[in-house]
């Protein structure tokens, strides 16, 4: 099987045009986080996605990891637009023109405005939603990512409300997740053998600071990372971590099938390493960023080693899963000479090859991200593109990275 070298994306962060064909508001349409910016134009993808294409030939990618809007298909969560189906028919068609196979993400945070998470009917619809995308696509899409990030989903926008919509509630977060879990295991089921159907876990590799911390960093581990893949890959969720929650919000109703998916796509982008913190609420534990290692621009240590030891971890307690890399990268202020996203790249294909070499089922990697776009609560300023884009102009200029990341493609076939 061929390896898929890509680059990814998602929806929201780059399409911009939210009003037009037909698409219905999202949560995130008017949730401006902390630099008070908003998605309304980003990158203006959904008028220029015809040359954001080409951009991909010219990185010399054989793959594309991009979301799909499901306010554009479902403006209210439940009427069908068929402006929206239409618009990805033609970039579908274009992406196998151009010989790259495309990986297409189901639910990458833009919820139609209409519908909550917390409600069990969003599972519903969404299970509705992913039957009418394989109907209309599935010819042509043989990787589907359902959920992008569950946990990131919870926690910042259900626990901390920093991302949309903004709410402080953990017990609800807890909910919002298993909501998630369970729509990805129906879209699953859906899905059948008609393709391949993973889930996208933004996972943290854990380190304990010192030798008083360990127990501390096993919870933590089994918060931001056991809760899920044993939830998706063994359909129950880890004792220790229910026991947890339940301390903090009393008992929890989880019932329903959280089982699916046959392969696992992994988003990585550094490790954490815990400090006990007895007593702090709601978590007893406090995440430290080590002296003297090196940092990205956005204040994450760049450690690559952790991307092998987590993969021969999934391979080592999930039985040989099959992963792809869906999401890794870094923010990097250098414009366009960018030699540390450029190191970051090598060091962190070359944690990946590590891994395939022993052992791992790795199908492909894809660099977050194509081009800069809307960080989320951090708008525009974070810079994670492998091609420059000058808000001003919509112009774009491939970067240094871009380059490196081509010539490295090129030399692995
Ligand atoms: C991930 C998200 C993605 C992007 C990167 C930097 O958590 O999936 O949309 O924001 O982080």
């Amino acid at each position: 099987m061929t390896f898929l070298w890509g680059a990814a994306s998602s929806a929201f962060q780059i399409e911009g045009a939210l009003d037009a064909d037909g698409r219905g508001p999202s949560i995130w349409d008017d949730f401006a986080g902390e630099r008070g910016e908003t998605g309304a134009v980003a990158c203006d993808h959904y008028n220029r996605w015809h040359e954001d294409l080409d951009l991909l030939t010219e990185l010399g990618l054989n793959a594309y990891r991009f979301s799909l809007a499901w306010p554009r298909i479902f403006p209210d969560g439940r009427r069908l637009e068929r402006r929206g189906l239409d618009h990805y028919d033609r970039v579908l068609d274009a992406l196998l023109e151009r010989g790259i196979e495309p990986v297409v993400t189901l639910y990458h945070w833009d919820l139609p405005a209409a519908l909550d998470w917390r409600l069990n009917e969003t599972v519903e619809r969404f299970a509705d939603y992913a039957q009418t995308c394989f109907a209309a696509y599935g010819d042509r899409v043989r990787w589907w990512v359902t959920i992008n990030e569950p946990w990131i989903v919870g926690v910042l926008g259900y626990q901390l409300g920093i991302h949309a919509p903004g709410i402080r509630d953990l017990r609800a977060s807890v909910e919002v997740m298993h909501n998630l879990l369970l729509a990805h295991a129906r879209a699953t089921e859906a899905l059948g053998d008609r393709g391949h159907a993973g889930i996208a876990y933004s996972l943290f590799p854990h380190d304990a600071e010192g030798p008083d911390d360990v127990e501390a960093a096993h919870l933590s581990d089994g918060y931001v990372n056991r809760w899920f893949l044993d939830a998706s890959l063994n359909g129950s969720y880890p004792a220790d971590v229910r026991a947890l929650y339940e301390d903090r919000v009393g008992p929890l109703d989880l019932g329903g099938d959280t089982r699916g998916g046959d392969f696992v796509a992994v988003n990585y982008y550094t490790r954490r390493v815990i400090r006990a913190a007895p007593g702090h609420e709601p978590f007893p534990w406090d995440v430290v960023t080590p002296a003297g290692v090196e940092l990205t621009d956005g204040g994450w240590e760049v450690a690559p080693g952790a991307l092998t030891s987590l993969l021969l971890r999934l391979k080592h307690d999930y039985g040989n899963v099959p992963v792809i890399v869906a999401e890794n990268g870094c923010i990097v202020d250098e414009p366009l000479h960018d030699d540390r996203r450029t190191a970051f790249l090598h060091a962190h294909v070359a944690a990946v090859q590590a891994a395939r070499e022993q052992g791992v089922d790795v199908r492909g990697y894809f660099h977050w991200s194509l081009l800069d776009n809307f960080e989320w609560a951090l708008g525009y300023k974070p810079r994670f593109g492998l091609v420059h884009v000058d808000y001003e102009t919509q112009a774009r200029t491939i970067k240094d990275s871009g380059r490196a990341y081509r010539r490295l493609i090129e030399e692995s076939a």
